[in-house]
């Protein structure tokens, strides 16, 4: 069972996991005026709020959607300030993190990156790896579909080697192999920006989670728009095929899909 902290919590069920796709940085900017890369500088605050947030609710991990595999058939000078973003607020954030006991992974295809982000990341995931606080795991070169791939990549290499038969293959193991393990899947996906879609995001994660989408622009979300969006998850009767007479006497959130 999840309690949120004592902190200052008034929220009745707290999920574990949030993973957030940060949509709409493009649109805050054009309603401005502004060129869409402001909107997506305006983001990293809005990342930094939501972090802090989440850390000091007691949320256990936050799954942020920073690019999509898709995301590179944007105009090369966008895809260009994006990367560098990235890799500034990895610089800039690296040590906050690591003093706020949080755990920063990133989870995708980073081959794609320069060699200078990749050393970046794997230096702020070294710094922070023994943080137990929270983990944040930032999607970056990701794809739900590219992660299914990749895991049934492993498995043949399995087989290949002759480690196990294919009949062994279940569920359980075809989920060890994908980018995070070990960690709670998602309770709680939220989508700002208003477009009702999942855009290749945690497909096979995404199995029972909570879906949650607002309006709001990514760069507008702040601390009670996390908030509201728990506040709704909590009225949720989560059911894992079970139905609402079999969860009597239980908190509708300890149910689990086993
Ligand atoms: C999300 O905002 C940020 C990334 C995809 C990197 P968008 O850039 O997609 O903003 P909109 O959807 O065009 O408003
Ligand atoms: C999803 O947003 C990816 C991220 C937020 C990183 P997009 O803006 O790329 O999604 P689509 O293209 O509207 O589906
Ligand atoms: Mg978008």
């Amino acid at each position: 069972m999840n309690q949120p902290s004592s902190d200052d919590s008034p929220l009745s069920s707290l999920p574990r996991h949030v993973a957030i796709i940060m949509d709409g940085n493009g649109r805050w900017a054009k309603r401005r005026l502004l060129p869409r890369t402001a909107g997506h500088r305006a983001g990293v605050s809005a990342v930094r709020k939501t972090v802090e947030r989440c850390a000091k609710l007691g949320v256990e991990v936050l799954t942020l959607f920073a690019f999509s595999s898709e995301n590179w058939r944007r105009p090369s000078d966008e895809v260009g300030v994006l990367m560098r973003l990235f890799d500034r607020a990895l610089a800039q954030e690296a040590q906050r993190l690591h003093d706020n006991g949080i755990r920063l992974r990133v989870i995708g295809d980073r081959s794609a990156f320069s060699s200078h982000l990749q050393k970046r990341i794997a230096d702020t995931e070294a710094l922070t790896c023994d943080n137990r606080r929270m983990t944040l795991l930032i999607a970056a070169n990701y794809g739900g579909r590219w992660d299914i791939t990749q895991a049934a990549r492993q498995l043949a290499g399995r087989v290949e080697r002759g480690e196990i038969a294919a009949t062994e293959i279940n569920e359980e193991m075809l989920a060890s192999h994908l980018s995070f393990t070990g960690l709670p899947e998602p309770d709680l996906f939220i989508r700002t920006g208003g477009e009702l879609r999942i855009s290749n995001f945690l497909l096979w994660q995404l199995a029972y989670t909570e879906l949650y989408f607002t309006d709001v622009l990514w760069p507008d979300f702040d601390e009670r728009e996390l908030d509201r969006a728990i506040a709704e998850y909590a009225k949720r009767e989560r059911r894992f095929g079970h139905i609402s007479e079999q969860l009597t006497g239980q908190s509708r959130h300890a149910v689990t899909s086993a």
